[in-house]
Order: structure tokens, then C-alpha cells, then sequence
């Protein structure tokens, strides 16, 4: 077996392994964990722990390479993108995979999403380059609408002013009171009711709310019946019933921009909102003025365009907002299913298998029905 020393990068760091004649040459970047790496065995998915593939992968003589430092020109990633096979991204530290880093990857053939969501990477291009593109779908979406019920009530509730009061050593009940309410009664929409949105609507039915969703498509009579949910075909005919609105949907070319000045001030005055899905779904302006105004009365999620998000973020220093990041589909269970997934994958991947065919994004020059 050969021996290469790893190379470093000036910010990043790397862990390699070395090649074998014939073998493929996989990158991986993920979120470093630092002094965190070590502190639970099945914390998989950061950067030292590499999904817990490496032995597997390097004992089939395959060279893996992992990296968390995935921008500009000099970054590592691209310093291994003219030969790489295969890409693993996850999109809690997405590796933006651009047309043009597209063109430059001679070898590629294809990218793995580690969790659900693959739209850092130029869909259309991949196609176009015969790429294929696939996430592990369903992996984390337990864990993404437990947080949004979190996330409701943390809003509904007022919790987080409370918090921080006790953290400042104050106390002024008023000071939450006057905006704090009951869930029970509300009006909540779903905009996207697929794995994640059914769960959550599957989540709230025992709170006693008007529940709401859209979609492209009408989810099964049984499912709907067992939720009470009602289809609204019309999103703008949704939106001004809402309490709390959630956003549910892939980021998608009808997707992005869908939450703007104009379709936020149709909104009831006072709503609530909460976004798991993708920060690019909404005019980041636009949220942060409306949250100034008071039109949005509360706004929280975990995903922000771009990631990481930059210091001076609107969305970090807006009023009412309860923002995280990037950090409900990544739970250690999550991180357990997904890196089992990858490990799925690239099995069937070696072995010239298919994979399960919900997984696909891209294949054979074809994007996934909603992507369309
Ligand atoms: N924050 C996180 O950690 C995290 C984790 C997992 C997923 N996500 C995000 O959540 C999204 C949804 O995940 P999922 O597993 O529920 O996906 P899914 O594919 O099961 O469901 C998506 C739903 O959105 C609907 N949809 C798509 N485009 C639409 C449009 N233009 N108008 C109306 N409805 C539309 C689809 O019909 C589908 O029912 C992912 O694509 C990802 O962006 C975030």
C-alpha cells in the first residue's frame, strides 16, 4: 500500500488515506467537531469521524479524503476535484458543487448527499455532465419535525426572551406574557407535506390546532383523515388563515424567493413562522423587515443562505427571532442513519447496483419530479 503524507491546507484541515492503482478516489467535507470529535462514539458525521467509513472503505483500496475547508479557489476541496470519483456533501456545511467546479471534475461520477437536501449542488449541470445525485432520504426527518415542534411552541410561547432574561438576571413576567399564547386552537399551515410534513402534522394533532397544508400533490385520504389536515391547493389562499406557517419544501427553482415582500405583507399581521426547509426560500430582507415591523411576530429555523452563515447576517440581529444553526437533521441518530445510508450507497455504488430509487435526485440526465 502506498504511504502520502497529508497535505494541508492553510485553514482547513485534511485527513487522507493513500491510493491504490484501480481504486476510487472519494472526498468527503463535512463540519469539523474539534475538541467535540472525540466526546461520543457515534457523533459520525463531522469532519475526524468521516461518517465511521474509512476502514471499510480503505480496506477495498479506496482513497478517501475528507475535508471541512470547502471555499474559494484555494480551498482543499478544490485541489482534489480534477480526480475525485465521488463527492460526499452534507448540507449542514454545504460544499457548494457549482457548474463551473462541475466542469473542472474529469472524473466524477457521483455526489452523495450525507442527509436530505441537495440543492448546494447545480442540479442542472450535474445532469448535464451525466452525473448522478442522491441523498439518503428519509434519514432525518423524525429529527427535523420534532425540532419544528420545538420551534412552534418556542415562539408560540414567547420562551426564548424568557431565557434570556434569566440569563441576564432578570425577571419581569410581563415583559413575555403579553405575547405569550396557547398552541391549542391556532392555525397551522404546512407549505410542503411530504416525509417531514406529514410527521409534523402526525406531531401536532394531539395539540387541538386547525391544521393546514400545501402541496403540489393531495397526500393519502387515510393520512389526511388521521390528521384532520386540509389540503389548500392555493398557497395564497392558505397563508392569510395561518397562525404559524412552516415551510416543509425542497429548495427548488419555484421554490427560491417563494417567501417575499409582497407574499409576507398577505400574511396575517402577528404570524409566526418557522423554516427548516432552506433559507433561500425566503427573501432574507424581507423576513428581517417584516420581523422589524412586527408583521412576522416570531421567525425560527436552522438554515440560512449561505452556510455558515456571515456575521453580519440580517437574520442575527433581527427582533423575535429564535435561529439556530444549521442543527436539526444532524442529531447523533441522524448522523447514525445517514452515515449508514452513504455507506449503502457507495456499497451499491462498487458493486453497480441501483439504489433505492427514492434516493435518486439526478439520474441518467434526469432531475427528480419536484425538482422539475
Ligand atoms: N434543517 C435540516 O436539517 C433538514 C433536514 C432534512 C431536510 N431538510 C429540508 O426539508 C426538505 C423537505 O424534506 P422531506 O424529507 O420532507 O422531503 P420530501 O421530498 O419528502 O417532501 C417535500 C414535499 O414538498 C413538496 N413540494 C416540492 N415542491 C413544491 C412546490 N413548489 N410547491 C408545493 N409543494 C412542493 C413535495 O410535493 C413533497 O411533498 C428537504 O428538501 C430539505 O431542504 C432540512
Amino acid at each position: 500500500m502506498l504511504w502520502a503524507p497529508p497535505a494541508r491546507g492553510h485553514h482547513g484541515m485534511l485527513l487522507t488515506s493513500s491510493a491504490t492503482p484501480g481504486s476510487k478516489k472519494i472526498v468527503g467535507v463535512f463540519y469539523k467537531a474539534n475538541e467535540y470529535a472525540s466526546m461520543n462514539p457515534n457523533f459520525l458525521g463531522c469532519a475526524e469521524r468521516s461518517l465511521g467509513i474509512r476502514e471499510w472503505l480503505e480496506s477495498q483500496g479506496h482513497q478517501y479524503i475528507v475535508t471541512d475547508d470547502k471555499e474559494g479557489p484555494n480551498c482543499e476541496l478544490e485541489k482534489h476535484i480534477s480526480d475525485m470519483h465521488v463527492l460526499i456533501t452534507t448540507p449542514f456545511h454545504p460544499a457548494y458543487v457549482t457548474a463551473e467546479r462541475i466542469k473542472m471534475a474529469k472524473n466524477l461520477q457521483l455526489l452523495l448527499t450525507a442527509g436530505i437536501g441537495s440543492d448546494h449542488i447545480d442540479l442542472r449541470a450535474a445532469a448535464a455532465a451525466g452525473l448522478t445525485v442522491a441523498e439518503v432520504t428519509g434519514s432525518n426527518v423524525v429529527s427535523v419535525a420534532e425540532d419544528e415542534v420545538m420551534r412552534i411552541l418556542l415562539l408560540v410561547r414567547n420562551f426564548v426572551p424568557g431565557y434570556q432574561q434569566i440569563v441576564k438576571g432578570e425577571w419581569n413576567v410581563s415583559g413575555i406574557a403579553h405575547r405569550a399564547y396557547d398552541l391549542e386552537g391556532k392555525t397551522v399551515g404546512t407549505v410542503g407535506a411530504g416525509r417531514i410534513g406529514k410527521l409534523l402534522l402526525q406531531r401536532l394533532k394531539p395539540f387541538g390546532c386547525n391544521l393546514l397544508y400545501h402541496d403540489r400533490l393531495k397526500m393519502e385520504p387515510d393520512l389526511e383523515a388521521a390528521t384532520g389536515a386540509k389540503f389548500e391547493p392555493d398557497l395564497d389562499a392558505m397563508l392569510p388563515k395561518c397562525d404559524v406557517v412552516v415551510v416543509n419544501t425542497p429548495l427548488t427553482e419555484k421554490t427560491r424567493g417563494l417567501f417575499d415582500k409582497e407574499r409576507i405583507a398577505k400574511m396575517k399581521k402577528g404570524v409566526l413562522i418557522v423554516n427548516n426547509a432552506r433559507g433561500a426560500i425566503m427573501d432574507t430582507q424581507a423576513v428581517a423587515d417584516a420581523c422589524v415591523s412586527g408583521h412576522i411576530a416570531g421567525y425560527s429555523g436552522d438554515v440560512w443562505n449561505p452556510q455558515p452563515a456571515p456575521k453580519d447576517h440580517p437574520w442575527r440581529y433581527m427582533p423575535n427571532h429564535a435561529m439556530t444553526p444549521h442543527i436539526s437533521g444532524t442529531t447523533i441518530d441522524a448522523q447514525v442513519r445517514y452515515s449508514a445510508g452513504v455507506k449503502e450507497m457507495l456499497d451499491c455504488y462498487f458493486k453497480g447496483k441501483d439504489f433505492l430509487p427514492q434516493n435518486y435526485i439526478v439520474k441518467e440526465g434526469q432531475l427528480a419530479p419536484q425538482y422539475l
